[in-house]
Parts: C-alpha cells; structure tokens; sequence
C-alpha cells in the first residue's frame, strides 16, 4: 500500500490525466465490489485463494445436457448460497458511486466490467459493458437475446427462447464460453475510441479482458491502475494507486470537482 504522500501524489496525478482524457474507459475487477463484502477470486482474501479453483467444466456440461446442467444448478444452488448471499446482500459502495460520479461529471465515458453483480447499475452507471454477463438475467445461445431470471419458467429444463426457441442459460459466462459477441464488439470499439484507460480492481489474468488495456497502451494510451496489489499490468501503467478502489476513485472525484487537476 501506498504511504500518504505517495497516495496523494498519485491521486493528483490520476486527476490530472483525467481532467486531460476525453474518453476515459474503465475495466473493473472483483476488487471494486470487495468492499462491498461480495469476496474477490484471487489476491489474498480470494475465494479461491481459500478454496481453490472450481472445475471449468460447466461451458461443456452445458452443451452435453443443457437440461442436466440447470437442474444441477438448481439443485447445487445451496453449494453457492454464500456468495449468491453476498451479492443479494450487497449494495455499492463508494467506488462504485465514484465511478457513476465520474460518468455524470463526463469525465468516464464507458466502464468494461467483469463483475456481475449489477452494482455499477444500482450505482447509478449508464455506460457499461458486463463482459461476463449480469447474474439477474438469462440469455438465449441461439439469438442472444436477454432476459430477466426471474422471468423464467423452470418446470421445463432448459428454458427456451421466447424470441427464437433457442436453450436459455444465465447470463453469466463461464470458462470456456464464448464472450456474448455484442459485449465483445462494443469492449473492442470502446478500446478503439479511448485515450485513458483505468483498470480497477483486477488482477489482470483473464482474457479477452486483460487485452484492453495492453491494447490501448500499445496505442500509447495512458493507464492508471487502481488496485492495493501489484498485477501483470503495473508495469504498463503510467500512474499506479496502491490502495483500495474505494478510497482512490472519490478521492480523484474530489480533486476534478475542485479543480485542483487542471491539465
Ligand atoms: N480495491 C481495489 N482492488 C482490490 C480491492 C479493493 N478494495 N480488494 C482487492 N482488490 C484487487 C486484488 O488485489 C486483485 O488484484 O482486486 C483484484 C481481484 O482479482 P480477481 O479476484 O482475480 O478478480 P477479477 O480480476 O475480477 O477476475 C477476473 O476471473 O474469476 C473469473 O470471471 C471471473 O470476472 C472474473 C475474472
């Protein structure tokens, strides 16, 4: 972590880029909804880091049976009632309203998050992107279209589009599933279109992802980088904040409203 002065200091120069930028696109982590108390995978109070990876067999067990694969869900949803309990029970936290800030302020134009848990919504974001899907819907695998979960009629395994009659599956990616193409597109254009980009609250190992912000660095674009852990990416970044999301995005709120970054 960041000593103060060190924390202040890049907390201004994080301002000043931004108060620069104009399109200024963010990819999210777990990280921004830890302090939200739904737990991180990796990082040392992950999930994982506790209790070890979880098979990634789930994309091909869907495929094999998708009817199979939702009644395991159902039956095996006990299996994840504490984080599924964590994400219900969750609500933004200070970084995530930050970040809804800095997109009224017009100085975040689109956030790229990995993060399912529909926070940067409830924070009051427009212009996101939920590249692995949101855990409240449901999407066809045929013709893409979304649904709400709740929506969803399960006396009949798998439920079928009501669009085209394709298998439906919830809306959260899997390993090994492709990226929902018009998620993938619009992370691509965004990339294209940005001349700052912040990773927050990642550490960077899962791609496509992860490939944003190397390819906006490969274009020259700066990166800022929020996260109290160092990640494949610190070292591409031209301002690191060692310290939580929470704590850094209002902080850089606070400077751009008192115009104390101007470029
Ligand atoms: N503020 C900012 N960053 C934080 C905070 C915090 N308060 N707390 C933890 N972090 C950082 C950790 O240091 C770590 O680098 O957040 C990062 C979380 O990393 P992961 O747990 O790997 O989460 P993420 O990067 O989102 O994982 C990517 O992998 O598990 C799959 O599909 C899942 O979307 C997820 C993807």
């Amino acid at each position: 972590m960041h000593q103060r002065d060190e924390l202040d200091r890049a907390i201004e120069a994080a301002a000043r880029e931004m108060a620069r930028a104009s399109h200024a696109v963010a990819l999210v982590g777990a990280g921004l909804s830890a302090e939200s108390g739904i737990p991180t995978f990796r990082g040392g109070e992950g999930l994982w880091t506790k209790l070890g990876e979880p098979t990634f067999d789930g994309w091909e067990l869907f495929n094999e049976d998708p009817a199979a694969w939702w009644q395991r869900a159902i039956d095996f949803k006990e299996e994840f009632a504490d984080f599924n309990r964590a994400i219900d029970e969750a609500r933004p936290n200070p970084g995530h309203l930050a970040m809804a800030d800095l997109e009224a302020m017009g100085r975040l134009a689109h956030v790229i998050t990995q993060n399912i848990d529909n926070l940067h919504q409830r924070a009051g974001s427009r212009h996101i992107t939920e590249i692995h899907g949101n855990r409240y819907l449901v999407r066809c695998m045929s013709c893409g279209s979304r649904d709400r979960l709740e929506s969803v009629r399960l006396d009949r395994l798998p439920p079928l589009c009501p669009e085209c009659g394709g298998f439906m599956k919830n809306d959260t990616v899997m390993f090994g599933e492709p990226i929902p193409e018009d998620a993938l597109r619009e992370c691509y254009r965004q990339t294209a279109l940005c001349d700052l980009f912040l990773v927050v609250g990642t550490s960077a190992v899962v791609y496509p992802a992860a490939e944003f912000p190397v390819m906006a660095c490969r274009r020259g674009v700066p990166l800022i980088e929020i996260n109290p852990e160092e990640t494949p990416l610190s070292g591409l970044a031209e301002v690191v904040i060692r310290a939580s999301a929470g704590e850094s995005l209002p902080a850089i709120v606070e400077r751009l409203k008192a115009g104390t970054s101007r470029s």
